[in-house]
């Protein structure tokens, strides 16, 4: 059984309650190998079949984004519909966000990165929520001061991805509740107590402050109506463990007026040891957009490769790329080009090719990548204001 929502005090894989190996994929927690049909089938989701690819490409220029293209954006729920809007006229906003529990790592850069593509394409506004409020209700020894600070650590790591303030919009929960208010109420009071248990997994125990919170997480989907009077679906690019979310929030939306949501869900950039996502309460398994060079060295020398005991060995039999923590990294974005990345696979296949230059390239990449992330960072101090959402 996958433990779909249960509720942990601990966010963050901190739970020792199941075995290491077993699946568990909650908004609050990912771990054990993540199966993705099999999360398809048991919330219900939509695959992206290649029928669907062929349309989103007609929309952008006859080319799919690397992360469609391989599959790591690979369910939805409604994106057709939101296509055929769009199509006869009626726009979408996307609508994402983040849970500042601590600082970015790569891995919360892959779906941003693909929003951003999003906005471009469609010439779009986004909602970027950033819940300071949630991270310090799911967690009994984080005070609001910490997740406060890390909104706005968090911040400047979108508005770095290259996002312009013309039409993003971040929405700080705890300064910006009042213009969540209204829409959350709304939206609470058709969700019963019996739904959101079932969804969540609500325990006696569990603050009242958490059994309230999917109201607020479901608000931005609707906002964009009272700020600016059109009422457009939103589109919500995501990994796919914040699905119970959207699952309350569709079902209020039509009876409220509103369209329902649409989702486009992606997988989790594994973590540098073995199964589930990268998390930040594991730092030693997860790059950090603040790392420095000698970090990145080190963690990636430590990384769990598909590779065997001894080089000898693996000149002869070659290594497993399927499971290597280094190989999903030029896989998720940082070799674009596929003809060299099926050639980097060729080689590991066939020992042709050893971990520690998979190794040594990857450092380079990111060494590099992160640099130029972190001027920008920088930059983003001096234009954060412009972002906040308006009134
Ligand atoms: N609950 C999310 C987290 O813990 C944060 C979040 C709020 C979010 N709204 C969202 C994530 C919309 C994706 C899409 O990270």
């Amino acid at each position: 059984m996958i433990k779909t929502a249960a509720l942990d005090i601990n966010d963050d894989n901190t739970n020792n309650s199941s075995s290491s190996n077993e699946m568990v994929v909650t908004p609050w927690e990912v771990k054990g190998k993540v199966d993705y049909d099999r999360l398809i089938k048991e919330f219900g989701t939509q695959p992206l079949t290649s029928q669907l690819l062929k349309r989103i490409e007609t929309h952008t220029d006859n080319k799919l984004h690397l992360q469609l293209e391989r599959k790591i954006f690979f369910s939805h729920r409604d994106l057709d519909t939101t296509l055929e809007l769009y199509e006869k006229g009626t726009k979408f906003v996307l609508y994402t966000g983040r849970g500042p529990s601590g600082p970015v790592h790569i891995g919360h850069l892959v779906p941003w990165i693909f929003t951003l593509h999003l906005q471009q394409t469609f010439k779009t506004r986004l909602y970027f929520q950033i819940t300071d409020d949630e991270k310090y209700l799911v967690n009994d020894e984080r005070d609001l001061k910490e997740t406060t600070k890390w909104s706005y650590e968090n911040a400047l790591d979108l508005i770095a991805l290259g996002f312009k303030p013309e039409d993003t919009f971040i929405i700080y929960n705890t300064k910006d509740i009042d213009l969540l208010y209204d829409i959350t109420l709304e939206v609470a009071k058709r969700i019963t107590y019996s739904t959101a248990r079932s969804s969540f997994g609500f325990q006696d125990s569990t603050n009242i402050g958490w059994v309230y919170w999917a109201a607020i997480q479901a608000a931005p989907c609707f906002i964009h109506k009272k700020l600016t009077g059109e009422n457009v679906p939103a589109l919500i690019p995501a990994a796919i463990d914040q699905d119970p979310y959207w699952r309350v929030t569709r079902d209020v939306a039509q009876k409220l007026g509103y369209h329902k949501p649409a989702q486009i869900h992606c997988r989790f950039l594994p973590g540098l040891g073995t199964g589930g996502k990268m998390s930040a309460s594991m730092p030693e398994t997860s790059i950090f957009t603040t790392d420095q060079p000698n970090d990145v060295k080190k963690k990636i020398w430590g990384a769990y490769t598909g590779g065997k005991p001894t080089a000898a060995e693996q000149r002869k039999t070659g290594a497993n790329p399927q499971i290597c923590s280094i190989y999903q990294y030029y896989h998720y974005i940082f070799e674009e080009d596929p003809t060299k990345l099926k050639e980097r696979e060729h080689k590991c296949t066939t020992g042709e090719i050893l971990c520690g230059e998979c190794k040594k390239d990857i450092t380079e990449k990111l060494n590099k990548f992160l640099e130029a992330h972190q001027e920008r960072r920088e930059k983003a101090k001096n234009i954060i204001e412009q972002y906040h959402i308006k009134r």
